[in-house]
């Protein structure tokens, strides 16, 4: 017995070194973790499980029968995090290069039958050259089951993939279909087709970092969620955004313990500026009425004109969508809408209320919005908003404005209640353009045009740019002071927890993707 316990000591010893020492020092001197490391310092201490540990790939093409790693390239298991159940896959460049072989590919989706299982989240953590070339279109075949089961998991358990390294080719559409990805700086990229590729088709000389670093798609493109500086803060990005979700779609989002105290913030009274065109940073709205340091932004560095992120509010889960009036005065466009739209439509999928901040202008003018389509990309928060069943609280702060007003939550697209400050203006437009529109002729044919206008202009303000008109139909359950937002919403979260909502029987909606 003593030496097939050897046995199995030497082959676990030689799976734990992956593709060798010399390139587990080449994956250090790069300044980047190997996949046990960051496995390590993401799971809770003893608690992972390996699976798969002694796979290897079965390919006899180009001398591949020679060179076989246990594990091959890829560390597969559970384990917990923060004591709460997750599945994780952890991909090792230094067994060529982390490249997804069919055993690499099997491992990876038995992880993700596991989880959709027993209900709880996948972790991804990509490192990897793509598709294993020796394999040819096995791999590719790999890469397809697991892009089959990311959909089918989708809405059912949250997948996370935090980009670890390269990340190219087809590779890139299995994080592109979970629900957050995150990127570190300087050592990680995701594209389609790398820089040499770009140059020879479009004759652009870029960088892979240009192309397809984490800044990029942090601010460009908006496919990564999170920038991160370095590894051990994407770890903690991703323990952070788990302490938010449930298990699954069938549990409700957790929450922490929270005892009521005074729960007036008087500091909320002066954050609007007297004057309505002047900018201020609604994220002073976010942190004075949810509870201290609670707040996770998401997509920070992308359509900064709309803020979305995950909070709590005596001590519950909650996701928050807010437009942000210091950025293009927090106007709608393209970016913003469907940034903001994915972001409701994971909270529906998780059974996280959300709570909206309202101050828009509308929707940003311009052939560039127009040609790009704005009308459906601004229909897709409208969709995401009105086919949320969770619970849904909107504030109107300041401005809400034209087809803005509906799309933001209001009452009429299923909000459960909607307040707003004495310094709402709830309009179809801003008083000036109003004026200009509706007393066109009466300023045309006056003496003193200047005047006529500053007169009408003045008119319209003190008939629509307040909250009454619309709290007088009941579109605005309460007009409120600001101090009172934070004991308003923490009441009425209370009273719609048990919330029931369903949409009617169908197979799916038919969102305008
Ligand atoms: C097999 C690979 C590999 C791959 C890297 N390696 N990529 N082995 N298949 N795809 C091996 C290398 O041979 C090397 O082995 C080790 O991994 C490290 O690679 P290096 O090139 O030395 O590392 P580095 O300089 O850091 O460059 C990393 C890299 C580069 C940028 C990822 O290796 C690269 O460009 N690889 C090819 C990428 C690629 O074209 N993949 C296919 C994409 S198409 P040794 O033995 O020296 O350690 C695709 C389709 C998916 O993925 C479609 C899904 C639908």
């Amino acid at each position: 017995m003593t030496s097939k316990l050897n046995t199995l000591d030497e082959k676990k010893a030689e799976a734990l070194l992956g593709g060798g020492q010399k390139r587990i020092d080449a994956q250090h001197k790069k300044g980047k973790l190997t996949a046990r490391e960051r496995i390590h310092f993401l799971m809770d201490e003893g608690s992972f499980e390996e699976i798969g540990m002694l796979v290897t790939h079965r390919s006899n093409d180009f001398g591949l029968e020679k060179e076989k790693y246990l594990g091959d390239g890829v560390v597969t298991g559970y384990g917990t995090v923060n004591g709460r159940l997750v599945y994780i896959f952890s991909q090792d460049f230094t067994v060529f290069g982390g490249s997804l072989s069919e055993t690499h590919a099997e491992k990876i989706c038995k992880i993700m039958d596991l989880a959709m299982q027993n209900g709880a989240p996948v972790i991804g953590l990509n490192d990897s050259g793509g598709a294993r070339i020796q394999e040819g279109v096995v791999s590719l075949g790999g890469y397809a089951d697991i892009f089959y089961r990311n959909v089918r998991s989708s809405g059912v358990i949250p997948q996370l993939s935090a980009i670890m390294g390269p990340c190219a080719g087809g590779a890139v559409y299995s994080p592109a279909m979970t629900d957050f990805i995150l990127m570190v700086e300087n050592t990680s990229y995701m594209f389609v087709t790398g820089p040499n590729v770009v140059k020879t088709v479009t004759h652009e000389e870029v960088t892979s970092e240009e192309l397809g670093g984490a800044m990029t798609h942090a601010t460009k493109s908006g496919v990564t969620h999170f920038a991160c500086a370095n590894e051990i803060e994407a770890i903690n990005h991703v323990k952070q955004l788990l302490s938010y979700m449930p298990q699954n779609c069938e549990e409700d989002a957790p929450s922490v313990p929270y005892e009521m105290g005074n729960e007036i913030r008087t500091q909320l009274n002066s954050i609007i500026p007297d004057n309505a065109n002047q900018p201020y940073d609604m994220r002073e709205v976010i942190e004075g009425t949810i509870d201290e340091n609670s707040f996770l932004e998401v997509h920070k560095h992308f359509a900064e004109n709309i803020v979305v992120g995950f909070a709590r509010l005596a001590g519950k889960s909650i996701g928050i969508v807010a437009n942000q009036p210091a950025v293009l005065a927090g106007v709608l466009d393209i970016n913003s809408s469907t940034k903001a739209a994915r972001f409701v439509r994971f909270c529906d999928s998780f059974n996280i209320p959300l709570l909206v901040f309202e101050d828009v202008p509308g929707f940003l003018p311009g052939t560039d919005q127009e040609w790009n389509a704005i009308i459906t990309n601004g229909a897709k928060l409208l969709y995401a908003f009105s086919e949320a069943t969770v619970p849904r609280i909107t504030v109107i702060t300041r401005k809400a404005y034209g087809g803005a007003y509906d799309v933001m939550n209001s009452k009429h697209i299923g909000a459960d209640m909607n307040y707003a400050w004495p310094s709402a203006e709830i309009a179809v437009m801003g008083a000036k353009g109003a004026a200009e529109i509706i007393f066109k002729g009466e300023i045309s044919t006056a003496k003193d045009k200047d005047a006529k206008w500053k007169e009408k202009e003045a008119e319209y303000q003190a008939m629509f740019a307040n909250p009454y008109r619309a709290a007088e139909r009941g579109f605005i359950d309460e007009v409120i002071k600001p101090e009172e937002t934070r004991m308003k919403l923490i009441r009425a979260f209370k009273m719609l927890e048990n919330k029931v909502d369903q949409l009617p029987k169908k197979k799916h909606g038919n969102i305008p993707l």
